[in-house]
């Protein structure tokens, strides 16, 4: 399916990381089963307790520190480098792994644990350590620091940027999602409408899985590498 193949853009999820020790959301005894969402994942949730979700992201970004990137994200690393066309990575993932991976161009539509977004200022700062204490942000030294990471109700980043290649992409690839989570979930039909081919490579059939035109099923650091290898070899 990789034969005239230019442009491709791949979206992520948490399945991708799960191989490396990062729980995913949905998942039995996953995030969203420890945690309610409105609690820790919503605008409304941090007005009411912003100490339950200032620590429960300093959890997280803690919890970077003891995992490393697999196979999948090194793969993904290799096609950014290897693949003679156009190529834009999306993910829904919070984690630092496609980078750590080797990825360089990596687009958090959901932002990103080791960021930091000022209230008062709006600007961005890089961020490793905690928040919870009410550290003062880089630029206007007010304490009002959230994670940068999108919270349900709010619009995930870069869309504009999305949605263009979706429409020029002739093939979309989604890796390790559910697909329970809009907009992400609804990039198969926008590429599906611009005539695009789509594949999933996901655990169990996502969602959406009945949407794409092929549903691999298996874990990433299996399956990833291996369409990898495909693509190159069609493209080479
Ligand atoms: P989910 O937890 O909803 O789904 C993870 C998917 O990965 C499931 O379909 C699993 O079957 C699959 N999976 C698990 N292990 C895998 C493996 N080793 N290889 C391949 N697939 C595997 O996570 P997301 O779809 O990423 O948003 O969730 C989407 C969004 O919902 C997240 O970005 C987050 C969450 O609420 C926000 O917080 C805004």
């Amino acid at each position: 399916m990789s034969a005239g193949i230019h442009r491709i853009v791949i979206l992520t999820g948490a399945g991708i990381s799960a191989e490396s020790g990062i729980d995913t959301f949905r998942s039995a005894g996953g995030l969203w089963e420890q945690h309610r969402i409105e609690d820790v994942a919503t605008p409304e949730g941090f007005a009411r307790d912003p100490d339950l979700v200032l620590g429960f992201y300093d959890m997280r970004r803690a919890a970077l520190e003891k995992v490393e990137p697999n196979p999948a994200h090194a793969a993904l690393a290799r096609l950014e480098q290897e693949f003679a066309g156009e190529l834009l990575l999306v993910t829904q993932n919070v984690d630092d792994l496609h980078e750590r991976g080797g990825s360089a161009k990596v687009l958090h539509m959901h932002g990103e644990l080791k960021s930091a977004l000022c209230t008062s200022c709006d600007m961005r700062s890089p961020w490793l350590g905690t928040m919870l204490d009410r550290p003062p942000c880089p630029v206007c030294q007010a304490r009002t620091l959230r994670p940068d990471v999108v919270w349900f109700g709010e619009m995930p980043y870069r869309m504009d940027r999305i949605y263009a290649a979706l429409e020029r992409c002739d093939l979309l690839v989604s890796i390790g999602t559910s697909g329970a989570v809009y907009p992400a979930a609804g990039f198969v039909q926008e590429a599906r409408a611009s005539g695009a081919r789509t594949l999933e490579l996901n655990l169990e059939p996502s969602e959406g899985s009945r949407l794409f035109h092929e549903s691999r099923l298996g874990p990433a650091s299996v399956l990833v590498p291996e369409w990898v290898d495909e693509v190159l070899s069609r493209a080479g």
